[in-house]
């Protein structure tokens, strides 16, 4: 995907940008590409949704950006930066110093973030002592009461003197998500973290997410299978297959008018998006994509498919300056271009 990459000037800094990143699984007998040639600007204010099937490389990506790779699991090309300062490349790891302070992660499991012999106020208080030390006592306890009060916790001193299991599950997400942003990062990971709650509970905590990037400025990361809660929450979206972008753009040209096969085979799935059409799975899985795979990763399942998308590797096609784009020689149509009065105020397909 580099070949379209926008030039970054320094006044728009990205808060995260990626490079044609590649990460790599060493197995006994075979190298795996986990995650390959992606690129992608988040900026400050952007909610950027990562979608695709189980396996397709969405929770490597996360955990690569704050360095908690498996010990067979290593960056072999490409660069991370946050904001502006390289913190990932082949022999280079510097993510710990952003792990926690600059970059906040909410897995899906609040037990993953939470400890569970420790109370909530104790979890908070480590927190800020390892990323705000100049606070005082009474600063740091003013700023967990706060934190928890933007969570929508209003018994913020019952929550913060319980352990997790004396709090619900709705309670112990808004936790572990107070526990990611109480150190005020620029950049919050979001891996399938309401996919556990029940739906109500999953709006609040969407709407809690929405809160903090229109307050805080946060630039969110926000990963689901939900294509509908994407639709909802984000401004763009990454569509990933086989640990490649298949397609990126603004949430509604990417939903309303896909050009990658697969990101129109994912929303056939999705009930309430195929009103008009039946519903229907993609048939087939994922391969399994070592080192010397070529062609296309998703030829073995594309109604589209021929003999060039197996013959040789997919390049990206991106609109100029921009990282917008697909990885597929057969696209399907673009929409059709705005008319000019509603070009000028801005259409449906431009956010
Ligand atoms: N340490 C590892 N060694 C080998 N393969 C790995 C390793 N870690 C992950 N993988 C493989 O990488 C692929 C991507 O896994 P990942 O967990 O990133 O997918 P995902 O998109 O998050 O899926 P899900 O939606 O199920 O959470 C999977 O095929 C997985 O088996
Ligand atoms: S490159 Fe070919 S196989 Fe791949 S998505 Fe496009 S049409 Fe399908
Ligand atoms: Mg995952």
């Amino acid at each position: 995907m580099t070949a379209t990459a926008a030039p970054q000037t320094a006044a728009a800094e990205p808060a995260l940008r990626i490079d044609d990143l590649r990460v790599e699984a060493r197995l006994a007998d075979d190298t795996l590409l986990l995650v390959d040639g992606l690129d992608l600007d988040l900026r400050p204010g952007e909610i950027v949704g990562v979608v695709g099937e189980s396996g397709s490389g969405k929770t490597t990506l996360v955990r690569t950006l704050i360095g908690l790779l498996d010990k067979n699991v290593t960056v072999t090309a490409g660069a991370v930066a946050v904001g502006g300062e390289q913190v990932l490349a082949p022999g280079v790891d510097r993510t710990e110093a952003v792990r926690g302070a600059r970059i906040g992660t909410v897995f899906q499991d609040a037990s993953r973030s939470l400890n569970p012999v420790l109370k909530v106020r104790s979890q908070l208080r480590e927190v800020l002592k390892a990323h705000k030390p100049q606070l005082s006592k009474a600063e740091a306890a003013e700023k967990m009461r706060t934190v928890l009060r933007r969570m929508q916790i209003d018994d913020p001193e019952r929550v913060l003197g319980s352990y997790p299991h004396q709090l619900s599950g709705g309670q112990r997400q808004r936790v572990a998500i107070a526990l990611a942003v109480v150190s005020e990062p620029q950049i919050v990971l979001a891996d399938e973290c309401t996919t556990a709650l029940d739906v109500t509970t999953q709006a609040e905590v969407v709407a809690l997410f929405r809160d903090l990037v229109a307050e805080l400025g946060v630039a969110l990361v926000f990963v689901t299978h939900d294509l509908l809660l994407a639709a909802d929450l984000c401004d763009r979206i990454v569509v990933m297959y086989g640990g490649q972008a298949a397609e990126v753009g603004p949430t509604r040209r990417v939903l309303l008018a896909p050009r990658h096969p697969y990101s129109a085979g994912l929303l056939a799935a999705v009930p309430s998006w195929s009103a008009d059409g039946p519903i229907r799975g993609i048939d087939g899985s994922a391969p399994r994509v070592t080192t010397a795979f070529s062609g296309c990763r998703f030829a073995g399942r594309c109604p589209r498919a021929d003999d060039d998308c197996r013959s040789a590797p997919i390049p990206w096609s991106g609109a100029a300056g921009t990282r917008d784009g697909y990885r597929c020689i057969h696209p399907l149509a673009a929409a059709p271009a705005p008319a000019p009065a509603q070009a000028a105020s801005g259409s449906a397909a431009d956010r």
